[in-house]
């Protein structure tokens, strides 16, 4: 007990000296006697019922069970629900009776919402006092303008808070079982979109550079453009007997799995049909895949 309260007390020390908060008496001190753990959560943020806040919350990669319990409860107790594409029907089942569903998706080759568009939707309903789950695929702030739906928030003077969600890259590649590092040879993975066309002007992905400089790559929304990627890949000097490996709508009903080499890739995803949403894992860790253990998916529902 007495270590317990020493070490309190330091933590009450070490926020003063780095965050110099004369406000601490405002946070709450969570205290896990087993472990004599100390975590210093932000409390008056988090439960106070600000009124027209907006939660940026992930949904998951699709299967239902792999929403948070965070989620599920602002899901559940929320007035509004604004959510993008990708989003399973049985999490969107979960939002009360009374609660205002909008459908603000962006799907390639189909009519799609202006960021500007969602933004004034997000701003108007706030002003009303209303609670509202903007809810993104996977995680909000991977590849998913999340980034700058918060800074136009946080422009406006809206209240906003930020629920993380389990984005679609690690989940299939858990799926499949290629586990994201190896102690064995694979320390480095990068996430990157495959959106970047060659028309781009200002390209920020250098796919070249990216053949040697990262032992992996999961890659976003890289299905239309597969062709461009391996022969960059390939130029940049990375061997064509590399390891692939394509998982088409991870963690659902129809998930879709394939292997290959880098060599072979664009002809084989085309052979298969492959489609999106499907993520590409290209390198050192597809070498690592554990055979006979693809997850099984969840057929139930969300459980109260
Ligand atoms: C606009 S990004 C959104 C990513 C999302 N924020 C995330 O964290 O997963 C859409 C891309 O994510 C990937 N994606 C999303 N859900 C997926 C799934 N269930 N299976 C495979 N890929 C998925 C695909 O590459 C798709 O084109």
């Amino acid at each position: 007990m007495l270590s317990l309260i020493l070490s309190l007390r330091r933590v009450k020390k070490e926020a003063n000296r780095i965050l110099f908060l004369p406000f601490l008496s405002k946070f709450s001190f969570k205290i896990n006697i087993a472990t004599t753990e100390v975590h210093l959560l932000p409390y008056s943020l988090m439960e106070n019922n600000v009124s027209g806040i907006v939660y940026l919350v992930g949904a998951g990669p699709g299967d239902p069970e792999l929403i948070t319990v965070k989620a599920l409860r602002l899901i559940r107790s929320c007035k509004v629900l604004v959510h993008d594409a990708l989003i399973p029907k049985e999490i969107l089942e979960e939002a009360n009776a009374e609660c205002e569903i909008f459908y603000v998706g962006k799907r390639a080759g189909c009519k799609s919402f202006l960021q500007s568009e969602i933004n004034s939707l997000l701003l108007k309903l706030s002003n009303e006092g209303k609670d509202i789950v903007r809810l993104k695929g996977g995680d909000p702030f991977v590849f998913s303008r999340g980034g700058e739906e918060v800074s136009f928030l946080e422009d406006n003077g809206i209240s906003f808070e930020i629920v993380p969600g389990i984005t679609s890259g690690i989940a299939a590649s858990s799926y499949f079982g290629i586990p994201l590092t190896h102690r064995n040879g694979a320390s480095s993975v990068t996430f990157v979109t495959g959106h970047e066309t060659l028309e781009k002007k200002e390209k920020s992905v250098n796919w070249k550079q990216l053949a040697t400089t990262s032992d992996s790559l999961v890659i976003y929304m890289g299905i239309r453009n597969i062709e461009f990627i391996a022969n960059e890949l390939l130029d940049g000097g990375m061997n064509n007997k590399t390891k692939c490996a394509v998982v088409q709508e991870a963690t659902l009903k129809n998930q879709k799995t394939l292997m290959t080499d880098l060599s072979n890739l664009a002809r084989i995803i085309t052979k298969n049909k492959i489609r999106p949403p499907a993520i590409v894992i290209i390198g050192k860790i597809v070498d690592f895949k554990v055979n006979n253990n693809i997850t099984k998916l969840s057929q139930v529902n969300l459980q109260n």
